[in-house]
């Protein structure tokens, strides 16, 4: 029987799926499995089966040994995989895109919502004991209506928050690596769609290129009334000059589901009211979390029967 690590628990009936084909070794513990750990067990497997806060390089992959034949990742983004060391070892690389496209992208609307609308502060007042009633001019949002969501990449969660974007009267402008076509939105360079858009939404992969693609420059050009929200991945914006950016209100405000140093938070967000701070949750749905461990098993064993994978990284 080949032999698979997962590095952390996996749905039940996944778990026997994957068992029906293998050897598991399940890593129970609450929180990631630790770098001396996941070397220790990686030892002779087949099959790694691992979450994005696990770093898989060179090391774990040596430590493994030549007969590791996938990894799997149950996340959409893979840049906590060296996919070239893979490559160069021949072990195949998967990840579980479109499963969880719909759950991300009706998450990036609450965020949307819950920042423009100020629920995050709005309940902190209730629970604080210090709301003194309705007025007419307590705590005032911004409405969606006629303005412009500008969308930075359009992959599949790109699209489908563009889906979502007539149902709240918002235009839509995009920047898109390659040539792409959304009927009824914009495209332009990235400078535009940030001095034009009123909620600018982070839709990249995590890559050299986008890794603070929204520095001080960036949040510069942003409108003074604009939000910023990351459901991408946290080293895309420079934290650092976020927090500088809402201090001194050169934007409205930002709603975050990702960051820079997962789970550390920038000390400087904390502290103020006009962020949003959620705990990595756009795919926290029970059935897209199920279908994510789905799928990155099926993909898994596929590669231990000889098969390809059904979602090899591009
Ligand atoms: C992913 O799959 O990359 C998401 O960040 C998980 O929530």
């Amino acid at each position: 029987m080949p032999r698979a690590l997962v590095t952390r628990k996996l749905p039940s009936s996944v778990i026997s799926k994957l068992a029906a084909a293998c050897d598991v070794d399940l890593y129970v513990g609450a929180a990631a499995i630790s770098r001396d750990e996941l070397l220790q067990r990686a030892n002779g497997v087949d099959a790694i089966v691992c979450l994005l806060t696990d770093t898989i390089d060179a090391a774990v992959l040596d430590a493994a040994g030549p007969q590791l034949k996938v990894v799997a990742n149950v996340a959409v983004g893979y840049n906590n995989i060296d996919v070239s060391a893979c490559r160069a070892r021949g072990i195949a690389v998967t990840n579980t895109p479109d499963v969880l496209t719909n759950a991300c992208a009706d998450f990036t609307w609450a965020l949307i919502l819950a920042v423009t609308r100020r629920l995050g502060e709005g309940e902190r007042v209730v629970r604080a004991g210090k709301w003194r009633g309705w007025a007419l001019d307590f705590m005032l949002g911004m409405e969606l209506r006629n303005k412009q969501l500008g969308l930075v990449g359009l992959g599949r969660i790109g699209r489908a928050v563009a889906d979502k974007a007539p149902a709240f009267g918002m235009t839509v402008a995009y920047t898109a690596r390659q040539h792409s076509d959304l009927p009824g939105a914009t495209a332009m360079p990235l400078d535009r769609l940030l001095s034009t858009s009123d909620i600018v939404s982070l839709h990249v992969p995590m890559t050299v290129d986008t890794r603070h693609l929204i520095d001080q420059k960036a949040l510069s050009r942003m409108k003074r009334t604009a939000y910023l929200i990351n459901t991408s991945r946290g080293p895309v914006v420079d934290e650092a000059a976020l927090v500088w950016a809402l201090k001194e209100r050169l934007i409205a405000g930002a709603a975050l589901d990702v960051y820079e140093k997962e789970p550390e938070i920038h000390p400087g967000l904390l502290s103020l009211e006009n962020v949003l701070l959620i705990p990595h949750l756009a795919s926290a749905t029970t059935e897209t979390r199920t279908a994510m461990a789905d799928l990155a098993v099926t993909n898994a064993i596929a590669v231990l029967n000889g098969q390809p994978p059904v979602t090899p990284v591009p």
